[in-house]
């Protein structure tokens, strides 16, 4: 419904004209509110400066606290025709959503657009320090430049390989020791504890046993660090509410951090001490140090405090963890539904590793296209940020296509809408990786129809990790076990958008071994 629908017109008309009694200030103030409540965009977009109408839904719209707002908004965009921009509002957030990978090329790779709006959660729990939620300047420079230099280089991750096979292995003989004891395995514990020891041993150098000590304590922080950034906070949109913290998401950050200053404060401080008893290491011993090393050796010269340094590194376990476990899971539960597209990438794997006579190896990835065309069709149908994870703020007044933008506007791009669009996939809603092997797509933000690491100076830095490892975990999963529905459970393919879009019920399933 928008402001120049003539029933609505006539409506208005009627109430405010044929009473007498209607006072002309009253009747004012009701033009003014449901001009401003049908504007194109809602109520933010009708205050703001430079009133365009951009096509969007009226009023405010709660679609963005659903678990499904990725589906509502490309349902909305259909619906209005507005797949190249839409706005709309909610509370006093004025929002732009791109659902067609032209202007959404035109949005992520706009220097206008580099900063990210920060959400109260992520300020309280100082993101604000860390790459993800830094403002676009020097700061942020400089911690990409680090990252992609220490953490996130191809020498990094490869050197890195070695640990990943292992844990790939641990994994392998976790899910033998689930099935003897259960006959079923809930897989993404499985791949919770593998994926969060990945990333620990590369950012903190350190291993840890989970359900036990260190272990329980690290996933309790995770699991509430998760929990808090992923909530719809209405705070962030409707200032007045930010004085109450009804949602007790405040309270809760608060507690949280001082958790995690004492979990992180400590391992920089062991780092600390051993770095002090071997004052002169070498420079190969230096290779092979972790991500807490590397930024000690530049705390000086960068100026980052110990809590940059904390907020830094717990923000890599936060975005690094997950994501490559959600990938997984829906990619698993892919293969259990579709047995001969899993036993396609057996044999493509088998052919590599002369079945049964060795272990996958980290250097066996580059020869199984088909396995890698498997995991973009998973990407794909299954985007784990559906809505490019963060959105992106504009920092200046900008022009979209033919509409001007005001500052302050948040930007999203609905990356799941673009992906399941007839008009740039044949058969979108069809799970099929022929269609990666018959055409090469760039899925690291050049080919904005499958860019699900996003695109532009705030691409995801650890995409190149993140394959890597998923690469690795799938072909060893696929190479070990034979993957079957399990008997009493079927895979459910719903979705609950959190932080990521994940499963909604998580996939419980029958691994057989293979040899
Ligand atoms: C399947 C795995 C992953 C997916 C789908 C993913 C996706 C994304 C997306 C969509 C963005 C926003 C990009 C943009 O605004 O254009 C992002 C940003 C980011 N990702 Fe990832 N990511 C993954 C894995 C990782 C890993 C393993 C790490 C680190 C260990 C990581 C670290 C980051 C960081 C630090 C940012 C913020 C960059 C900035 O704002 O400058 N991600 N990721």
């Amino acid at each position: 419904m928008t402001s120049s629908d003539p029933y609505v017109d006539s409506v208005v008309f009627q109430l405010l004209f044929s009473r007498a009694a209607l006072s002309p200030a009253i009747a004012a103030a009701v033009i003014f509110t449901a001009a401003i409540w049908l504007f194109p965009g809602g109520i933010a977009w009708a205050l703001s400066r430079g009133r365009r109408s951009i096509p969007g839904p009226s009023g405010v719209f709660l679609g963005m606290s659903s678990s499904l707002a990725h589906r509502v908004l490309a349902g909305l965009a259909r619906s209005l025709d507005a797949f190249q921009l839409m706005a709309f509002s909610v509370g006093m957030t004025r929002f732009i959503v791109s659902s067609h990978p032209e202007t959404a090329k035109e949005i992520l790779s706009n220097s206008a657009f580099a900063d990210r709006p920060i959400k109260e959660s992520a300020y309280e729990l100082l993101f604000h320090r860390a790459m993800g939620f830094a403002p676009f300047g020097e700061y942020w420079r400089n911690l990409r430049r680090i990252s992609a230099t220490y953490l996130f280089s191809p020498r990094r991750i490869s050197s890195f390989g070695v640990h990943r096979v292992v844990i790939g292995e641990s994994m392998v003989d976790e899910v033998k020791h689930q099935m003897e004891r259960d006959g079923a395995v809930e897989l993404k514990k499985v791949l919770h504890f593998g994926s969060l020891n990945n990333i620990m041993m590369s950012v903190f150098g350190k291993r840890f046993d989970f359900g036990k000590g260190d272990g329980t304590e690290l996933e309790g922080l995770v699991k509430e660090g998760y929990q808090l950034l992923g909530m719809f906070n209405w705070s962030d949109h409707l200032p007045l509410l930010g004085l109450l913290d009804f949602q007790g998401i405040r309270r809760r950050c608060r507690k949280l951090v001082s958790r995690v200053n004492v979990f992180v404060g400590q391992i920089i401080e062991e780092h600390r001490i051993k770095r002090q008893a071997s004052r002169s290491r070498e420079a190969d011993e230096r290779e092979a140090a972790d991500f807490v090393d590397v930024l000690l050796d530049l705390q000086e010269d960068e100026k980052l405090s110990d809590s940059d340094m904390i907020a830094v590194l717990w923000e890599m376990i936060f975005r690094g963890t997950d994501t490559v476990v959600i990938l997984l899971e829906w990619t698993m539960a892919r293969m259990v539904l579709h047995p001969e597209i899993q036993a396609k990438a057996q044999a493509e794997i088998d052919a590599v590793t002369g079945s049964s006579s060795r272990a996958v190896s980290t250097s066996d990835i580059q020869n199984l296209p088909y396995l890698q065309a498997i995991v973009k069709e998973t990407l794909r149908m299954h985007p784990p940020g559906p809505l490019l994870s963060w959105a992106r703020l504009a920092i200046h007044d900008v022009q979209v296509g033919k509409h001007f933008i005001p500052a302050g506007t948040t930007a999203m791009v609905n990356m799941w809408s673009i992906t399941h669009d007839g008009r740039f996939w044949s058969e979108p809603n069809v799970f099929n990786p022929e269609r990666f092997m018959a055409e090469e797509v760039n899925i690291t933000g050049c080919d904005l129809r499958l860019a699900p690491f996003g695109a532009g100076r705030r691409v995801c830095p650890g995409k190149s990790m993140a394959l890597a490892t998923v690469h690795l975990w799938l072909a060893q999963l696929l190479h070990n076990f034979k993957w079957l529905p399990n008997s009493s459970s079927a895979v459910d393919l719903s979705e609950c958008l959190n932080m990521s879009l994940e499963m909604k019920n998580p996939l419980v399933c029958a691994a057989v071994p293979r040899f």
